[in-house]
């Protein structure tokens, strides 16, 4: 049976690329990930047509389950999404497997290798395989080893790793994992997967700047005079605190997912849409960005650490009261930080990245504030009037915003801000992708393109090393500021701006 499309314009506007016969094997397919993000991400290429009919899905970890436990576990917490689409998902559970592997055991990751071949043959899947490390980062170096060992990555046309983020945990830890990586497998077969890379509107980015001729003459420091990159939460840590203890809001967001919507916002235009040209773009902009003071970092950077909040109704708890959390726990659960880029382009810029749990909305936008009129001719409705506005919308209600400053109405010549908008779900009809649901596809496909290459994630922790290093020998020169939980962090980070007569965007 045909699965069926919700919406006619999914077939009439999309362009999609077809991917080949395939197995998908999932390491970590107990986790979190697993249920919430990759599985719904393929049911929706599945929905969407897209996956080849010679397919499988084999799920891997600890747990001694059978094909038929995992397709149980895995239903039920899809639970809502399955009811909506029932036939659909009895045909797409056909795909799956599960086999009991544990990573770090050789043998059997090779009992693993001989169970591949014969659902290669079952399924047709034509000795393609992408494996998809979704298991702690402790794992990464021991499972490419493992998987070279066993001879599942030798031919590097038909196999792939996806590896998750955190990769590495600093400058020099990412250096010694790119290494083990690389000496497991080429380059062109290594899929380090960031997902704010699949949304929509952060390669919407490159398509206004570089499909647009009125953006990039205005893209720099002579018009721009900061950029705000911004992404918020409600959520708190939930259930992961085992992990996020360890992590923090920097290696969490910061390193990764914020860091890569400034390099997709301040490269410079590739030679051609070729996925290394836009990769070296992103690298070189990345290895000329750096703390706007490295010899004292707790000057352009404020951490936070959601308190209680709420209400009586619904009271939220404080961080160090979270299930897992150490009560005396320092770890940052908001960060903000203040980044210059050494080019030609964004010499003087300011660049504002935050990000943090439990702040009053879930929110990802980049705000260009450009520069003020070099004279005011006209008395403005608004005490101080607003500067034009460029605001990327990333999540929710994908798309973008200009504002702008016209006549307001009657006698006088007085001006006030207006706003004109662009929205991707009223221009499209359809809401865009989870970014999953890209970059799984393009994994498949054996495009790299939104996947960040070793320099890049080198690069990106290496701008960071101050701040690491100061949270590591002196924690005291950056403390953990409580903010109430629903609020925009803690007043320190206003202070951040402030010193610069700048203030965050309230959206
Ligand atoms: C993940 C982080 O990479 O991104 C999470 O580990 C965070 O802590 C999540 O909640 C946010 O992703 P999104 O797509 O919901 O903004």
């Amino acid at each position: 049976m045909q699965p069926s499309l919700s919406n006619p314009l999914r077939i009439g506007l999309r362009q999609e690329r077809v991917i080949p016969p395939q197995c998908l094997i999932i390491f970590g397919a107990s986790g979190d990930l697993t249920h919430r993000k990759l599985i719904p991400a393929l049911f929706d290429l599945y929905l969407q047509r897209r996956l080849p009919s010679e397919f499988a899905i084999v799920g891997c970890a600890r747990r001694p389950w059978s094909d038929n436990e995992f397709k149980e576990k895995i239903s039920s917490k899809l639970f809502e999404k399955i009811s909506d689409n029932k036939d659909e998902w009895r045909i797409f559970s056909n795909y799956l497997f599960y086999q009991p592997v544990d990573l770090q055991n050789l043998e059997q990751v090779k009992d693993l290798a001989s169970r591949l071949s014969q659902i290669d043959k079952k399924q047709a899947t034509h000795g393609n395989k992408t494996f998809y490390l979704s298991v702690s980062p402790n794992f990464y170096a021991g499972g490419c080893k493992a998987l070279k060992e066993s001879g599942l990555i030798e031919d590097p046309k038909k196999s792939r790793i996806v590896i998750e983020k955190p990769f590495g945990r600093d400058y020099s830890s990412a250096r010694r994992l790119n290494k083990i990586v690389q000496s497991c497998a080429d380059e062109s077969q290594i899929f380090r997967i960031d997902h704010y890379l699949g949304k929509e509107t952060v390669q919407n980015i490159l398509v206004l700047r570089f499909a647009n001729t009125i953006f990039e003459p205005i893209w720099n420091r002579n018009y721009i005079s900061n950029i705000q990159i911004t992404s918020s939460e409600t959520v708190g840590v939930e259930d992961r605190a085992g992990y996020y203890e360890s992590s923090g809001a920097l290696r969490d967001m910061l390193q990764n997912h914020l860091t890569q919507m400034l390099a997709v916002t301040a490269m410079e235009p590739p030679g051609k849409f070729d996925p290394e040209a836009i990769r070296n773009e992103k690298a070189k902009v990345l290895q000329a960005s750096k703390l706007a003071n490295e010899i004292k970092p707790w000057e352009c950077c404020v951490r936070g650490q959601y308190g209680k909040g709420g209400n009586i109704s619904s009271p939220l708890n404080g961080y160090r009261e979270e299930k897992g959390v150490n009560p005396n726990s320092t770890t940052e659960t908001y960060i903000a930080a203040k980044v210059f880029i050494d080019n030609w382009r964004w010499q003087g810029v300011p660049f504002y990245l935050r990000t943090g749990k439990r702040l009053p909305k879930r929110l990802g936008e980049i705000v260009l504030t450009f520069k003020d009129v070099p004279v005011h001719l006209f008395e403005s409705t608004i005490i101080d009037p607003s500067p034009n506005q460029l605001i990327l919308r990333i999540q929710p209600n994908e798309g973008a915003t200009f504002k702008f400053e016209v006549k307001s109405p009657g006698s006088g010549m007085r001006s006030r801000p207006v706003q004109m908008d662009f929205s991707y779900d009223e221009s499209f009809g359809e809401p865009s992708d989870e970014g999953y649901v890209r970059l799984l596809a393009d994994s498949m496909l054996g495009d790299p393109t939104l996947f960040t290459r070793s320099d890049e994630v080198e690069a990106a922790w290496k701008l960071y090393t101050p701040l690491i290093e100061l949270m590591e020998n002196s924690p005291w020169k950056l403390p953990t500021h409580k903010y109430e939980s629903k609020t925009w962090g803690p007043p320190e980070a206003d202070q951040l701006l402030a010193k610069d007569n700048i203030f965050w965007r309230r959206p």
